[in-house]
C-alpha cells in the first residue's frame, strides 16, 4: 500500500466565503465558461413525486393530511439533493488527492480535470438547495466517504470511489434525471452523467490493470462493509422523513411502512448491482471476503429499525 504523501481535508464542513467576496466573481467567471446561461437557476422543490419515493403505496402516507404529505415529500426530495451535493464536494478533494498520488503525467492530467469537473458539479447541484448548500449537514455516508478520502491509499481509493461509488452513481443519477419534475435539474444531471461515466471508466481501466496489495484489500473490505451496511438497512431516508413529520410510530407500523416501500427488495437489487461492479472490475478478492461476511444480503425489515 502506497502511504499517502499528504494529508487532505475532505472539506465536508468547510465554510463558504461571503457572497460579496471578490473571489466569487472570479469563480463565477470560471464556472460560466463551462455552464454559460445555466450558471444561475431557480427551482421550486419538491423535485420528485410521492410515486418516485414509493410513498404513494404506503398506508401511512395515504392517511396523512395534505400538509403532512407535502412536508414528507419535501424532506425526501431535500435529502436526495443534499446527499448528491456533499458527494460532489468530496469529489473535489478526491480529485486533488489522486492528482497528488499520480504516478504518470496522464494520470495526473486526468485527475486535475476530474477535480475541476467535480467543482462544476458542486456548483450545478447547489443551485437546487437553499442558501447555496451552506446549511447542509453531513450524514453517516458522507462521514464515511470523507474518512475514506482522507485516509485511503491510491488503489483502494480508485477502486471504491471510481469503480464502485461512481459506477453506482451513474445509474442513480440516471434514475434521478429521468424522474425529476424539474426540467432544469434533469438537464444538469444529464450533463454531470457524461463526466461521471468518464470518471468511472478511468477507474475501471486502472483497477483492472493493478494488483491490489493485501493492505489495500483489507482496507477496502473494512470500508465497504460499512458502506454496504447502509444499503442493507434499506429505505432509511424515507422512513426518517415519515417519522420526523408524523412523530414516533409503533414497531409494527414501521415494519409495514418499510415493506410497503419495497425496502428489502430495492436494497437487494442495489447490493447485487454493487457486487457485479466489484467482481467485473478487479475486485474478486474483495468480493469473496465480503461474501463470507454476508454483506450483499439485505436485512429483514424488523432488523432495520
Ligand atoms: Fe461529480
Ligand atoms: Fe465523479
Amino acid at each position: 500500500m502506497t502511504a499517502p504523501t499528504m494529508q487532505i481535508n475532505a472539506g465536508l464542513t468547510m465554510p463558504g466565503l461571503a457572497s460579496e467576496h471578490r473571489l466569487q466573481a472570479m469563480l463565477n467567471g470560471a464556472a460560466k465558461k463551462q455552464l454559460g446561461e445555466r450558471l444561475a437557476l431557480e427551482v421550486e422543490p419538491p423535485l420528485w413525486t410521492a410515486e418516485f419515493f414509493k410513498l404513494a403505496q404506503t398506508d401511512l402516507f395515504l392517511a396523512a393530511s395534505v400538509s403532512e404529505r407535502d412536508e414528507i415529500l419535501m424532506l425526501c426530495s431535500r435529502s436526495l439533493v443534499e446527499e448528491a451535493l456533499l458527494i460532489e464536494k468530496c469529489g473535489m478533494a478526491f480529485g486533488a488527492k489522486m492528482s497528488a498520488l499520480s504516478e504518470s503525467t496522464e494520470e495526473r492530467m486526468f485527475y486535475n480535470l476530474m477535480a475541476g469537473e467535480e467543482a462544476v458539479h458542486y456548483h450545478q447541484v447547489r443551485q437546487f438547495v437553499p442558501n447555496n448548500g451552506e446549511d447542509v449537514a453531513p450524514n453517516a455516508f458522507h462521514h464515511l466517504l470523507a474518512r475514506l478520502i482522507e485516509n485511503g491509499d491510491r488503489d483502494s481509493l480508485g477502486f471504491i470511489i471510481q469503480v464502485v461509488l461512481e459506477g453506482w452513481g451513474i445509474s442513480h443519477y440516471k434514475t434521478l434525471a429521468e424522474n425529476t419534475l424539474s426540467q432544469k435539474f434533469s438537464i444538469e444531471l444529464k450533463e454531470i452523467l457524461k463526466d461521471e461515466s468518464r470518471h468511472h471508466g478511468t477507474g475501471v481501466i486502472l483497477s483492472r490493470e493493478r494488483t491490489f496489495g493485501i493492505e489495500s484489500i483489507e482496507y477496502s473490505v473494512k470500508v465497504l462493509v460499512e458502506f454496504l451496511q447502509m444499503i442493507q438497512l434499506g429505505s432509511q431516508a424515507v422512513l426518517g422523513a415519515v417519522l420526523s413529520v408524523l412523530g414516533e410510530l409503533k414497531k409494527e407500523q414501521k415494519i409495514t411502512l418499510l415493506e410497503q416501500l419495497d425496502s428489502v427488495k430495492d436494497s437487494a437489487e442495489t447490493l447485487q448491482k454493487l457486487r457485479s461492479l466489484m467482481i467485473l472490475n478487479g475486485g474478486e478478492d474483495i468480493v469473496s471476503r465480503l461474501d463470507v461476511l454476508h454483506c450483499f444480503t439485505p436485512y429483514l425489515a424488523e432488523d432495520c429499525l
